[in-house]
């Protein structure tokens, strides 16, 4: 019998899969279809202080092997993801969960995740400075190794609970950041968010997106995605959550092999919303067919 069980910062999972922010909402759906207490945890829909409606539509649109998104952070706000949101999710969801947190300044990043922090469901906290359809906040504090670190020192002066930085591939050099983020203090990294991409539609000759721009995601980034956990792993001691296409069994045990030590499976669940529990299915005969007895044993195998 293989071992699929892996610890993050203290906490055991039953498994490494994760459904990323922004594609399992808040889980209560997914629980309707299949026991998702199953999912080694999830990381729920980014939260602001405020509560969002994000932007204009249309915010997908279709790509070959993936997807753009814009959604634009839209969310309850924080007052009501702790009032309502973990309220109800004590009924589905018995393990501890990610909180995903964004904002548009340092003092809305330090209110929120002060918050969130009280939350006894919460097991970690993400901070996403990584979203690239936000203006005035989001990805713009990913870009630089001293914005992402001064997010990350505010942060932690605040919370008790470990925090990951959730980095942005759209940068010149993500080791730097993350490198900037463990010296600041963070307890892990979550890499990566979504590519900057775009679509014109021929008939109209516009974009396809409203807000022209937004992530992309899905299968075609996988090969990017991993050859990032695989050069921040090499530069940090802390551990590693890789996302980013993960879309197989097979997947989430070559994002380990290049460093992770949990994997986030995003686009997928709107594939398929079975996609991680299939994913988890399949995971014990993945590592008998290559050998591997206990998943925590091969992380950053691939060194
Ligand atoms: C969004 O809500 O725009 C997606 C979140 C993200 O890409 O960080």
């Amino acid at each position: 019998m293989v071992d699929t069980r892996v610890n993050l910062n203290g906490i055991t999972l039953d498994n490494p899969v994760i459904p990323a922010s922004g594609t399992f909402g808040f889980g209560k759906e997914f629980a309707e279809l299949y026991d998702i207490n199953c999912l080694g945890t999830f990381s729920f829909k980014g939260t602001t202080k405020e509560p969002r409606f994000g932007n204009p539509t249309p915010r997908i649109a279709e790509c070959t092997s993936g997807m753009i998104n814009s959604v634009g952070l839209q969310n309850p706000g924080v007052e009501h993801v702790i009032s309502n949101e973990l309220k109800e999710l004590k009924e589905y969801f018995s393990k501890p969960v990610m909180a995903n947190v964004s904002g548009f300044s340092i003092d809305e990043y330090v209110y929120t995740c002060k918050k969130i922090d009280e939350a006894p469901q919460v097991g970690w906290i993400e901070v996403n400075v990584s979203c690239p359809n936000v203006h005035g906040g989001g990805m713009s504090f990913g870009t630089t190794p001293e914005s992402a670190a001064e997010v990350t020192k505010a942060v932690k002066a605040v919370t008790t609970k470990p925090v990951y930085i959730k980095l942005s591939p759209n940068v010149t050099d993500i080791v730097s950041v993350a490198v900037a983020c463990e010296e600041a203090g963070a307890d892990g990294i979550s890499l990566i968010n979504t590519l900057l991409g775009m679509r014109i539609d021929l008939k109209t000759k516009k974009c396809v997106i409203a807000n022209k721009m937004g992530g992309f995601s899905g299968p075609a980034i996988f090969p990017v995605a991993l050859r990032m956990v695989y050069q921040v792993y090499d530069a940090v001691k802390i551990p590693i959550i890789g996302m980013g296409g993960v879309s197989t069994a097979e997947d989430v045990i070559e994002m380990i092999l290049a460093g992770a030590t949990a994997v986030q499976v995003g686009a997928a669940n709107l594939v398929d919303p079975f996609a991680c529990k299939k994913i988890i299915d399949q995971l014990p005969e993945c590592m008998e067919k290559y050998g591997i007895n206990k998943l925590r044993d091969i992380i950053g195998g691939a060194h």
